[in-house]
């Protein structure tokens, strides 16, 4: 039987040293601040934007929440951004993805001053990352999985990470972090993805799997080796009428068939999903911080 790996547990010590931080800054003079950008009405994402906003106020953070009709213009929402570059308050600033399909989401991540950037998804941030320049912003999912195998001691280095799923948000950003030189890294790394020929034969080499692809219950017991780690970072809603809201979460990991091989699994909920939260507060203080040494350098 696997040890469940507890995010809620592990985001919140994070949370507490951000709360710290948030309080020493605001000694002297500064609070940091994230604008959050939500175009359009995606249930999921409202969730997601509600339970940001919510974190940030508890930390003692000053928090914005724009919400634009689905209907608005790419213009307009780069005009939003701009705004939000400029604003003084503002350290931290994300634009919720999926955005409407008539939008180009990669012209609205350039708009975005990669020093607020700390979602990690500029150009430039992902330049720092692949560089493995300590001073960009890495996305916070990944930054997250490498916090709970670091909480749990589990460390990646020489290991063989197998990641199903090559996003930019996840996958890809995942590899470069955990095959970078230093700490709760130096990881062997392979990255799976759809067109992977016998994923099965190269997901059960893994010490450490990470499920990061999106499809429901997609990795059983015949992709785990007895005895590795298995992150789950998927989020899916099913439908299930038994629920009072008509669906229940699961992720890209069969969690009853895997768990009796793992030795550590996240659960889904509470395992990934709540370290993302806790590690966009962490980006945010560190934009703060970055953005106020550089103010005194001026
Ligand atoms: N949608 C789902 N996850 C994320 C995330 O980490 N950042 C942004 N901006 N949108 C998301």
């Amino acid at each position: 039987m696997a040890d469940q790996i507890n995010g809620k547990k592990v985001a919140s010590v994070v949370l507490d040293a951000c709360r710290a931080e948030v309080a020493e800054l605001m000694a002297e003079g500064r609070r940091p601040g994230l604008a959050v950008v939500l175009v359009g009405s995606d249930p999921a994402s409202e969730v997601y934007v509600a339970s940001k906003e919510r974190t940030c106020l508890d930390l003692g953070m000053h928090s914005r929440k724009l919400e634009l009709p689905a209907s608005t213009s790419q213009e307009k929402l780069l005009e939003v951004v701009a705004d939000l570059n400029a604003d003084e308050d503002i350290d931290g600033i994300l634009v919720q993805s999926p955005l409407p399909p008539h939008m180009d989401e990669g012209e609205v991540v350039r708009a975005i001053n990669p020093a607020k950037d700390v979602d990690g998804f500029h150009p430039e941030n992902v330049a720092k990352l692949a560089l493995e320049d300590p001073s960009g912003f890495v996305p916070c999912t990944p930054l997250g999985c490498q916090r709970l195998l670091e909480a749990y001691a589990i460390d990646p280095a020489g290991k063989h990470v197998v990641i199903v799923g090559r996003s930019l948000i996840v996958g890809k950003s995942l590899a470069l972090l955990l095959m970078a030189k230093g700490p709760w890294a130096n990881a062997t790394v392979t990255v799976a993805h759809s067109r992977t020929q016998d994923l099965v034969a190269v997901t059960r080499q893994a010490d450490i799997l990470v499920a990061a692809v999106g499809v429901p219950e997609m990795l059983g017991a015949e992709h785990v080796r007895e005895g590795a780690v298995v992150l789950d970072v998927g989020v899916n809603r099913v439908d299930d009428p038994e629920k009072k809201r008509g669906y229940r979460l699961c992720g890209d990991v069969d969690f009853s068939a895997v768990e009796p091989l793992a030795s550590a699994i996240t659960p889904v909920p509470g395992g990934v999903g709540p370290m993302t939260i806790a590690m966009l507060m962490s980006n945010t203080v560190k934009a703060c911080r970055a953005r106020r040494g550089q103010q005194e350098e001026r």
